[in-house]
């Protein structure tokens, strides 16, 4: 049997990692084999690339040549990880994929959309998320639990950007959702972590249920 594919997505500070590390620990208490990884990165190849991308070094050659960076580790990430990974019945739980780009790369980075689409096609080659929770809350909440937690570390190369840029961001990934519904659900962010973590359980049992009785109906219809 096939294995679930959920992402995580949302802007800087959104709870993410907290997320998907307490779901990880949810699911594996209930016996699901569980995959965690992230992007850019998850495999040998796409991490060598991730410290390109996020000290900025490859800033100066152009949105671009980052969009094509991103897509090159996530087909990497793809290959090498994800899609064994499914198909060996695991559950992979992925921080940040492909709305990222369209987001980051598309959206804020201004690249034309055929491009962007092109890469996306390239780079997931079908590998669609079965699910893909957008954590959402204001930019301005968002970018201070984010300049908090690296209080310590020089901010990334996304982090260090103006707030009317993270505003564009949490737009784009709403719209996301309200053109793909049935793949992205919106959970709101800006309230206690465990009423975070019981929304996103519900959605994931949702989704386990709908795929067990897939299965089930895929059995008993005859051929
Ligand atoms: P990371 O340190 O992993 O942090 P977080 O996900 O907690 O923000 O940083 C990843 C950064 O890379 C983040 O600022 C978003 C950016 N990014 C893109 O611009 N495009 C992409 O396709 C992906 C996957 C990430």
């Amino acid at each position: 049997m096939q294995g679930l594919f959920i992402t995580f997505e949302g802007g800087e500070g959104a709870g993410k990692s907290t997320q998907i590390q307490y779901l990880a620990e949810t699911l594996r208490a209930s016996g699901h084999d569980v995959v965690l990884t992230r992007e850019p990165g998850g495999s040998p190849g796409a991490e060598a690339v991730r410290h390109v991308l996020l000290s900025g070094a490859a800033e100066e050659f152009g949105v671009r040549m980052e969009a094509i960076l991103f897509a090159a580790a996530r087909s990497d990430h793809v290959e090498e990880l994800i899609r064994p990974a499914v198909a060996a019945g695991k559950t992979v739980l992925c921080d940040r994929f492909m709305d990222s780009s369209r987001v980051y790369q598309g959206v804020t980075g201004n690249l034309e959309p055929d491009f962007v689409n092109t890469l996306e096609r390239v780079a997931i080659n079908g590998m669609v998320p079965d699910l893909t929770i957008i954590l959402d809350l204001p930019a301005e909440v968002g970018l201070a639990r984010a300049r908090a937690r690296a209080a310590s570390d020089a901010p990334d190369r996304y982090e260090k950007e103006a707030l009317a840029i993270h505003e564009k961001r949490r737009e784009a990934f709403l719209e996301i959702a309200a053109r793909e519904p049935q793949r992205c659900k919106v959970v709101d962010g800006n309230q206690p972590a465990d009423a975070i973590a019981m929304a996103i359980q519900r959605l994931v049992r949702e989704l386990d249920e709908k795929q067990r009785s897939d299965n089930h109906n895929a059995r008993v219809v005859p051929s």
